[in-house]
């Protein structure tokens, strides 16, 4: 694990799109795995600068997200999917078709897990694999208690997670409490990892990860495994570290 601890969300936004942006200029058609959630935000809009200004562009790029609600439509405002497309998909040059969100509508879930893992592998797996964390250690949906080696499946959300995510539904608004997320193990399998990770509120988690034992309880202590993971974290969120 490399772990890079800058001032604040800025540099940690700058400094993981220049990875992304550096990976595409090496390799057009790289395979990206990508994360929602508020973290991302600013890498996204970096990278909708970049390639707007003739930096980047992304003509030949295939990606695959982490996760979606099971029960929410690609058309619903709240799925990963609209938000893929609103923060970033919809303002870049690439190509929709070469998207993909695990299918929260599917009529058989356990088959489009299974589905979603041929796809990642048909297209020669992830380059580079970005992802947030959660106050209690999750990456992707992958809840504590998630197995090290697990694929692409259906995952109940903890309460605390339910509770975290609340704020991007309106009140009385249905918020579901099962997911479609990558597994522990499919993450791994990409060839670099970016995690990315701000605020205090990530301090305890991004300890665990990193001086915790490696253990399912600490979902993203998992990438204590992985050869290339970078860990850019601001300060704050690294205020916990020894
Ligand atoms: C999002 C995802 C989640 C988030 C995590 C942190 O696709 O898989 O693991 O990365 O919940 O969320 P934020 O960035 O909103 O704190």
């Amino acid at each position: 694990m490399q772990i890079v601890i800058l001032r604040d969300s800025d540099e940690v936004a700058e400094y993981g799109a220049n990875l992304i942006i550096n990976q595409l200029k090496r390799k057009p058609d790289s395979v990206l795995g990508l994360a929602t959630g508020s973290t991302p935000v600013s890498l996204y809009q970096r990278l909708i600068v970049a390639n707007q200004a003739g930096t980047v562009s992304f003509k030949a790029v295939t990606s695959f997200n982490l996760d979606e609600y099971l029960g929410l439509a690609a058309s619903h405002p709240q799925s990963y999917r609209y938000f893929m497309n609103s923060q970033l998909f919809d303002a870049i040059d690439i190509d929709k078709a070469n998207t993909h969100v695990p299918p929260g509508d599917a009529e058989d879930p356990i088959a489009a897990c299974e589905a979603y893992e041929a796809q990642i592998q048909a297209a020669g797996g992830i380059d580079i694999q970005l992802l947030g964390i959660g106050r209690n250690g999750h990456i992707g949906f992958n809840e504590p208690s998630s197995g090290l080696m697990s694929r692409t499946r259906v995952k109940t959300l903890t309460k605390a997670t339910i509770e975290d995510n609340a704020r991007f539904f309106g009140e009385g608004e249905y918020q579901p409490h099962l997911s479609i997320t990558m597994g522990i193990g499919t993450i791994l399998d990409a060839r670099k990892v970016l995690l990315l990770a701000t605020g205090e509120s990530k301090a305890e988690a991004i300890r665990a990860a990193v001086e915790g034992a490696l253990s399912a309880s600490c979902p993203a202590s998992a990438l204590q495994l992985h050869r290339d993971a970078v860990l850019v974290i601001d300060e704050a969120a690294a205020s916990k570290l020894a």
